[in-house]
């Protein structure tokens, strides 16, 4: 393609989220040093033909002066990063509050916090009016930079309010949304007090997107319930404008996985854990430690297997990597100490003089680290309460190709429908029949454990995070802003 300065003509995009693909840290008064976190959005977005992208969000610090601000921006503009400064008091307010207290357990059908129900009852309107600031400083930085031309892509949960502010600014703006956790039944969305501000501030922009055909369509059911709106195969129509709704299931870099495994280090670290775990089926669990992620559930289960299964009690080690999240969260930090008692008690039960059963790291683990652990996996575990995608289970697929293990998953995961014939569904709840399908994975028949890979693999290698944002970035500029129609007509 070609402009008309007839250099290569490339897409300008704004990516928006909350949090920018960037670790900063303070070193000086005017000094910061950055890391760049190679998540699943920023290898989507290189891997996309053609498009000139540019990142918009909250840098995870608190950069109260000018000073620190001018350099933090100086220094981010080298990544292509354009920093929103949030103050203490409203990142309380709007990413503890109103994202991670509010959304996050509602979208995932845990309702809200049990002991302080009442409490974050009186404090909604507070926080959601914290929220909408939020998202209107969000806007404003979009609007310095946005020039014609530009496509908006809004990611997430934490900016369901952005696309109104977006296009009260410029109705001409072409904006995309896509959530990424589930957006539940609209029996869930009702409970909200804010729940047609919400909806109709997302059907502000030109497409919406979700993981899974069943989360859009409860957004589309919520929208006509809620809103008394009119939903059609296309998506939801409001006086003559159309939003688009659709589902784009996101993937991985799986060639990045694939090059990593290929490496002489990840080779030397495959080669030391084997020795390390000689003897033992491996069993592997890699989550962030949020209550989504069934981590309780998961180690009960496997408590239920030791209990059921003394013949495998020195032969089978699970290893749960638990990366902390969101630590000034109170729901959060209680659930670090549930987790750390029932993995104590599991030990001091089925624990020898030689060994623990369950090891359990309150950490992250490098790229390296985590692809050669992958590969030496017998048995991933996946029971997620709920979860939008879980691409722990993609990536443990995608390092799979030499051993062929079994993927236990959730049903309750977006995953369960892209991996579903390959992997053992569960239901994480039923804690039996996670025992049951632990005890299955550990003497499935090598050729069934081949079967279930190859179609697993398949899925993964083809359905990449590149083709997610390809999609979603082409569907996005066919859409036609409805301004521009009115401005034709
Ligand atoms: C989920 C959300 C992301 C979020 C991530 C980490 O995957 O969908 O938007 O960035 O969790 O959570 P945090 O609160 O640390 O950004």
């Amino acid at each position: 393609c070609i402009g008309r300065d007839r250099t290569p003509f490339k897409q300008r995009l704004l990516v928006v989220a909350n949090r920018l693909p960037v670790s900063a840290i303070r070193r000086g008064e005017e000094s910061w040093s950055l890391e760049i976190s190679a998540g699943g959005l920023v290898s989507a977005l290189l891997g996309v033909r053609d498009v000139d992208a540019k990142w918009i969000g909250w840098a995870g610090v608190n950069v109260p002066d000018e000073v620190g601000q001018k350099a933090l921006t100086k220094a981010l503009a080298t990544k292509r990063c354009i920093p929103v400064f949030l103050d203490e008091e409203i990142v309380h307010q709007y990413y503890n509050g109103y994202c991670n207290n509010i959304l996050w357990p509602l979208f995932h059908y845990l309702g809200l916090p049990q002991e302080d129900r009442l409490a974050t009852t009186r404090s909604f309107q507070s926080q959601f009016d914290a929220y909408k600031r939020a998202n209107q400083m969000f806007a404003d930085v979009v609007s310095q930079h946005y020039e014609e031309g530009d496509v908006i892509w809004c990611h997430d949960y934490h900016l369901m309010f952005l696309p109104k502010c977006l296009k009260e600014h410029d109705r001409n703006m072409k904006v995309g949304w896509f959530l990424h956790t589930p957006f539940p039944s609209s029996e869930i969305h009702r409970t909200l007090p804010s729940r047609s501000e919400l909806l109709r501030s997302v059907l502000a922009a030109d497409l919406v997107g979700f993981h899974t055909y069943d989360y859009a369509r409860h957004f589309v059911s919520a929208c006509t319930r809620i809103l008394g709106l009119e939903g059609t195969p296309e998506g939801v129509e409001d006086q003559g404008k159309m939003t688009r709704v659709a589902a784009f299931p996101i993937g991985i870099d799986s060639d990045r996985f694939r090059r990593a495994l290929e490496l002489p280090t990840v080779k030397e670290r495959i080669c030391e854990l084997k020795k390390r775990f000689a003897g033992r089926k491996v069993m592997l669990g890699v989550d962030r430690l949020d209550m989504i992620k069934g981590i309780p559930q998961k180690i009960l289960a496997f408590e239920k297997f030791l209990e059921e299964n003394p013949s495998w009690h020195d032969k089978v080690v699970l290893l749960q990597i638990a990366v902390p999240t969101r630590t000034d969260v109170p729901e959060y930090q209680k659930l670090t100490s549930q987790v750390h008692e029932i993995v104590g008690r599991i030990n001091g039960r089925f624990g020898t003089l030689t060994g623990v059963p369950l090891l359990h790291l309150d950490r992250s683990l490098d790229f390296h680290a985590l692809c050669a652990l992958y590969a030496v996996t017998d048995v991933a575990l996946v029971t997620s309460l709920r979860d939008g995608m879980n691409l722990v289970s993609y990536e443990f697929v995608a390092c799979q190709n030499a051993k062929k293990g079994v993927l236990i998953l959730s049903e309750f995961a977006g995953a369960a429908q892209s991996l579903g014939a390959g992997a053992l569904l569960v239901n994480p709840w039923n804690i039996t029949e996670v025992a049951n399908s632990i005890f299955t994975a550990l003497t499935m028949h090598p050729d069934e454990r081949e079967k279930r890979h190859r179609h697993n693999f398949a899925h993964v290698t083809t359905h990449t995070a590149q083709e997610w944002a390809q999609t979603f970035v082409s569907e996005l500029n066919d859409t036609v802003v409805e301004a521009q129609i009115r401005t034709r007509q």
